[in-house]
């Protein structure tokens, strides 16, 4: 396992150019980082039934679960929309949580910096974290 993150933002970038977003208008490009080394992408996808909207980390998640990945290491999250690093909704961190260890890392990235946080961090107190897995 490599952790090449200038190709994981790159493919967030990506991600984010086929955004489905007509009614925000934000598009999210998402990049996760299989431990067997792929990358798989995943974009928003709106609805105009608006809470029908899947963000693109969630995305990418079911994405690469549906391809038989289980084990991850990274994602990288980038909006052009958007100045600064973005950070996971709370709903996405959850669902990463169920597939992840505690150092996967969260790789934001915005125009000028980029921020990396581990999950553990974005969702301390995870519960029920250890009873199930
Ligand atoms: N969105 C994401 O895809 N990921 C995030 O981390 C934040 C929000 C999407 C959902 C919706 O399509 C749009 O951005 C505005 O909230």
């Amino acid at each position: 396992m490599t952790l090449d993150k200038n190709r994981l933002i790159q493919s967030a970038k990506e991600a984010a150019n086929v955004s489905y977003s007509p009614y925000s208008h934000f598009r999210v490009g998402a990049a996760l980082l299989c431990r067997d080394d792929t990358i798989i992408k995943g974009t928003n996808v709106e609805n105009r039934s608006y809470g029908l909207t899947i963000c693109a980390e969630r995305v990418s998640l079911f994405s690469a679960i549906s391809q038989g990945k289980r084990d991850f290491t990274a994602i990288a999250v980038y909006s052009p929309d958007y100045e600064n690093p973005l950070p996971p909704c709370g709903a996405c961190r959850q669902v990463l949580s169920e597939f992840v260890k505690e150092d996967f890392l969260v790789i934001m990235a915005g125009k000028e910096k980029v921020e990396e946080k581990t999950i553990a961090e974005l969702l301390p107190f995870d519960s029920l974290h250890d009873f199930f897995l």
